[in-house]
């Protein structure tokens, strides 16, 4: 394909995406960019962010089809190539066999290759990232596409991807000393970085996408609630955010410590709401962090908490009749998201963790930080753009409710 016939390609993915999104709401149609410039670091963003959401995939699969340690080096550059003679495919065998799990697998030939190359998808696409995020950035910056602002920001989430290519190096390390085992905590912080990078850049793209918010111009027929404030409800969201990022480091630690094949069952744990202790390590609060059943009841509890404070917040917009379509639709969404990832994992933990279900509980965690996230975007726009230029709230809740038309 000529490289018209790819730019033309990539408008036509642009105008679909900016059709899904208006779906959302008509009003998303009053905020499309004029600029070519925005849609340009839009795109660039959101490419990004599909990558970071292939990346967490691909690693989790790596982990779970039991290839993650394949590889006993990490040369960044150098790495790139794969073995292209029998003798490299010998040598990388060769130090492969140096490691402690091969000292318990015995693996073949054969099967080092395909775990190989599993692994070696991963680091390749962890470099692709790279180029993708850091060429176009160049570029951005050449051309003034970007504020200085912007380009601190950008510059700050490359060192975190190359943090995080450190971080996935230090966690494949710890699992080639003495255990053929990465370290649970590594491993978490590892995932985590990578929620983080991808909610930065989800969030990045939303403003790209509309700089003039999603909700285009002020709407007079959506009045303020008088309990319904942005304070409020953003900080509900911050709790919310909190409260799901300590999960997806226990979902982390439950994967990293195979915690999530045992106690099968939901929501009993062994017939009781609480696993038994392990007598000989620590107190109850240590084996919170280091014992597979615990850690897996902490994971269990934080999920339930953010269910319940997200579903709070769910309710607290539905219940609120000024509330734009955007924002109703925007936390319904959520609302089927959260459930949904509720319900596989538990289903992930029921079957006893087979790697299509633990695949879809990851993806749906990624899934639900977008949500959220948009969320976040939608109120913060909504009292920006709306209430800043609306009369002061009306008292009269039979007169409220009967000026929005929602229900
Ligand atoms: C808000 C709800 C939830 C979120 C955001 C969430 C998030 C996560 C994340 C990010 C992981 C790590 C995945 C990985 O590294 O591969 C994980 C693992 C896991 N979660 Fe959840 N989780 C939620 C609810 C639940 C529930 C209700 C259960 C079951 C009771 C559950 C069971 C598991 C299990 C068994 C694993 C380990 C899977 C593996 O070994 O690959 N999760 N969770």
């Amino acid at each position: 394909m000529t490289a018209i016939a790819w730019g033309r390609a990539l408008e036509r993915l642009w105008e679909t995406m900016y059709v899904m999104f208006a779906v959302l709401s008509p009003r998303v149609a009053l905020s499309y960019v004029d600029g070519r410039s925005c849609r340009f670091v839009a795109m660039w963003l959101l490419a990004c962010c599909f990558l970071v959401a292939c990346m967490v995939v691909l690693g989790g699969y790596t982990r779970l089809s039991g290839s993650g340690l394949s590889m006993p080096s990490w040369q960044p550059i150098m790495g790139i190539l794969p073995p292209l003679s029998a003798d490299d495919w010998l040598a990388h065998y060769r130090a492969y066999q140096a490691t402690p799990e091969y000292r318990l697998m015995m693996s073949d030939l054969a099967s080092f290759k395909v775990i190989f190359w599993i692994e070696y998808s991963h680091r390749l696409l962890g470099r692709v990232l790279g180029l993708v995020f850091f060429l176009p950035l160049l570029f951005f910056a050449w051309q003034r596409y970007v504020t200085r602002e912007w380009l601190v920001l950008f510059s700050v989430l490359f060192i975190l991807g190359a943090l995080q290519g450190l971080m996935g190096w230090l966690m494949v390390y710890s699992g080639l000393v003495d255990e053929p085992q990465v370290s649970p905590y590594r491993l978490a912080a590892h995932l985590f970085l990578a929620f983080l990078l991808y909610g930065l850049l989800f969030s990045a793209m939303l403003r790209w996408m509309f700089p003039h918010g999603i909700q285009g111009e002020p709407t007079p027929s959506y009045p303020p609630h008088p309990y319904y404030t942005r304070d409020t409800l953003l900080t509900h969201i911050y709790v919310a955010f909190v409260l799901f990022a300590v999960t997806v480091i226990f979902g982390a630690l439950v994967a990293g410590n195979h915690a999530g094949l045992i106690y099968n069952t939901y929501p009993l744990m062994d017939g009781s709401l609480l696993p038994p202790l392990d007598d000989g390590r620590g107190a109850w609060y240590q084996q919170m962090v280091t014992v597979p059943g615990p850690i897996q009841w902490v994971h269990r509890l934080l999920s339930f908490l953010t269910v319940l404070v997200l579903f709070a917040l769910v309710y607290r917009i539905e219940k609120n009749r000024s509330t734009p379509p955007v924002i109703v639709w925007s936390a319904r969404s959520l609302f089927l998201v959260l459930i949904s990832q509720f319900s596989l994992g538990i289903a992930t933990l029921l079957y006893g963790v087979p790697t299509l279900l633990a695949l879809s509980h990851q993806f749906g965690a990624l899934l639900l930080l977008s949500m959220m996230v948009w969320l976040m975007f939608a109120i913060k726009d909504y009292q920006h753009s709306f209430l800043a230029s609306l009369p002061p709230p009306i008292d009269n809740p039979a007169q409220e409710s009967s000026s929005t038309g929602r229900f």
